[in-house]
């Protein structure tokens, strides 16, 4: 590895979003998530950016962190490097110095991070060991580029067992041990790929105004709108959620669901209402990512491309990215 010495490091700025986002593309895709979650990811509490400067003081690597947990978890995410300097240790510097920076907080446990399949690979060979991870789990994921007018129509009554959850249904899950494990059997709840411990903390992070999630109840607790106000649903009622976050790329919008559950008999309305409603989040451009535990794919991925076929929509998943994974270190 070469020397760093004509390198510096610091804190990203609101006003480095042109060089970062723009200049710095090294992600081939004008699917990437950073444009649109920039000034969130730089200047909102509990988050940072750092960039790699040349010696002409052009960004050339950028790396960024959300700390979660109730503080005790930094989960990095983000990198990137000027393609012509990769391979010289620019991201392994800024993710020192992202490191530097939390630890003055005093309070962080553990390390976090999630790659797609490709990258998971290439850390999996080497840099785990080196740096003390351990593979928390993967899950699969498929990615679906749609035209929303080429969706079929979707019934509403298909999907009337559904309903989006609150913070404190949330909670009763989290709070009840056999069911949250029952959902959740890695004992984390990924959200925009950072995998979440169910704590009280971290329910902001999982329904906000960019990410919400919905449940459906086994059949005997049905949802009844005119007996049973939302909230009054037992953790123990609720078959299975799908957890949803979205934004907006330069190519389209972004729409992510996260299957998560105990039995998968609900499983095709969740799909029906996520068709419905991204048939009318008001972009004709969608690219449609569906992300499960890659423990279910023999359960449920014929299902799913099954039910999506009915509409129009065939289930893809692309060799490169067929796959997170999450990683975990203790610091
Ligand atoms: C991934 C990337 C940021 C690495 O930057 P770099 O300056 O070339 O990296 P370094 O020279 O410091 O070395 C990287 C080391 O960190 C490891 N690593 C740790 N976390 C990683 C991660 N999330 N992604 C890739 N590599 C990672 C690599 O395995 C590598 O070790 P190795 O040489 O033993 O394989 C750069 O290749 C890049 O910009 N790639 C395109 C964008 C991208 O894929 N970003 C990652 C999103 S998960």
């Amino acid at each position: 590895m070469r020397l760093l010495k004509n390198f510096s490091f610091r804190r990203a700025r609101l006003s480095d979003y042109y060089a970062v986002t723009q200049k710095l593309r090294i992600v081939r895709n004008d699917w990437d998530y950073l444009p649109g979650v920039y000034n969130e990811f730089v200047a909102s509490p509990g988050r940072m950016g750092f960039v790699a400067l040349n010696g002409n003081s052009e960004i050339v690597g950028a790396h960024f962190g959300i700390i979660v947990d109730n503080g005790q978890t930094l989960c990095k995410r983000a990198a990137r490097v000027k393609e012509n300097l990769q391979g010289q240790g620019i991201f392994t510097r800024l993710s020192e110095v992202m490191d530097e920076e939390v630890r003055r907080h005093g309070m962080i446990k553990w390390e976090v991070k999630t790659c797609a399949w490709a990258n998971a690979e290439r850390v999996r060979n080497g840099y785990i060991q080196r740096a003390n991870f351990k593979e928390l789990y993967a899950m699969e994921s498929y990615d679906m580029y749609l035209k929303v007018s080429d969706i079929l129509p979707v019934r509403e009554t298909s999907f009337s067992n559904i309903r989006p959850m609150t913070h404190q249904d949330l909670w009763n899950i989290f709070n009840d041990e056999g069911i949250c494990e029952k959902f959740f059997p890695r004992g984390r709840v990924p959200s925009f790929w950072v995998p979440l411990r169910p704590v009280e903390d971290n329910l902001k992070h999982l329904i906000n105004c960019r990410t919400h999630i919905f449940m459906s109840c086994k059949s005997h607790a049905k949802f009844d709108p005119d007996s049973k106000p939302l909230g009054t649903i037992k953790a123990s009622d609720i078959s299975m959620m799908s957890l949803l976050f979205c934004y907006t790329t330069e190519s389209g919008f972004v729409y992510n669901t996260d299957l998560h559950g105990q039995d998968f008999s609900d499983l095709e309305s969740h799909l029906k209402f996520h068709l419905h409603r991204l048939q009318n989040v008001g972009h004709e451009s969608v690219r449609w990512t569906i992300m499960f535990d890659s423990s279910h794919k023999d359960v449920i991925e014929e299902r799913i491309g099954h039910c999506l076929k009915e509409y129009g929509v065939s289930l893809t998943q692309k060799v490169k990215s067929k796959q997170d994974v999450y990683f975990e270190k203790m610091l």
